[in-house]
């Protein structure tokens, strides 16, 4: 732990409620390993005060900060500056304190994108995903693997909602080859067609199960990605083990977008496999 000075600056997570979250930990261990005058603090924000938080955060001068649930898309009018690709997104994630200059990114989409090549050696361009969600974890994924040259197809439990979510990623992405479909595909012989399944909703948490999956349908060639890693083998990890195809869950994606906020604000990545190994022992120990 990081002993603390009069010179040290502070990062911290925003989120309601924070308690849950493992961003300290990892983010704390990195900056001791990079010998970094910095500490990473929780703070639970109210959706209610989080304009307040915001203006706090700034005059107190912090260094940066990440940002998750609920306040991901309502903290955006309330910066001096946000990316492109977090725009398009409706979502920041990171902070960056330029000064009294507050800068949004999006690290959750390139952390997917990272996770995919540390775990399958996977590289987008051309190739067929089915995205299984239409919420914020869903736009951040579509948006990066869409302007990574990805051929996606969008399968939601309320199918309006995946229309919605691809017809405004064709809007933000030109050239996006995008499709819609119903969960019922986890059960169809298209399944087949696919190079990657990537989980992006709640269900495999405490065990839940995709309904509509049939294991014969899911070839071993195809790689699954599950964004829930808690538990750290969902059912459909199971499943996919079980067919002899690649899986994988959503801790190294939850390390990759700690690591790119980590350089964001320090200019420098952490140690390779320092966020992975401290969220796996920290899960493993929860588990
Ligand atoms: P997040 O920001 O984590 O993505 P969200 O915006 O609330 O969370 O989105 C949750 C996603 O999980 C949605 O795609 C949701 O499907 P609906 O749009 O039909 O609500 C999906 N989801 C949640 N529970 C589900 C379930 N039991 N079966 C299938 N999909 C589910």
């Amino acid at each position: 732990m990081t002993e603390i000075k009069g010179s040290t600056r502070i990062l911290g997570i925003i989120g309601w409620p924070i308690e849950h979250s493992l961003s300290p930990l990892m983010q704390n261990r990195a900056i001791a390993a990079c010998g970094q005058d910095l500490v990473f603090v929780p703070f639970p924000v109210h959706p209610n005060a989080l304009a307040a938080a915001v203006t706090g955060l700034r005059s107190l001068g912090v260094a940066g900060f990440n940002v998750t649930i609920p306040h991901k898309n309502a903290i955006i009018p309330l910066l001096d500056e946000v990316t492109p690709e977090a725009r398009m997104m409706g979502a920041v994630n990171t902070v960056q304190c330029d000064g009294s200059r507050l800068v949004g990114h999006n690290t959750d989409g390139p952390g997917l994108l990272r996770a995919l090549t540390e775990e399958f050696g996977f590289n987008p361009a051309g190739r067929r995903v089915l995205l299984i969600g239409a919420g914020g974890a869903a736009r951040a994924a579509l948006v990066s693997l869409a302007r990574a040259g990805a051929v996606v197809t969008v399968a939601n439990r309320t199918e309006e909602k995946g229309t919605e979510l691809v017809n405004a990623c064709r809007q933000g992405v030109a050239g996006a080859e995008l499709a819609v479909s119903s969960l019922d595909i986890l059960g169809a012989p298209e399944l087949s067609r696919f190079d990657l399944i990537v989980n992006s909703t709640s269900v495999g948490m405490w065990g839940t199960a995709f309904t509509e999956l049939d294991a014969g349908c899911l070839q071993p060639t195809t790689m699954v990605y599950d964004m829930v890693y808690a538990p750290l083998e969902t059912p459909l990890l199971k499943t996919a083990r079980e067919r002899g195809a690649p899986a994988a869950n959503g801790l190294s994606m939850l390390a990759a977008q700690g690591e790119l906020a980590f350089a964001i604000w320090t200019g420098a990545p952490p140690p390779a496999g320092l966020m992975r190994e401290t969220l796996l022992t920290a899960v493993t120990e929860s588990d």
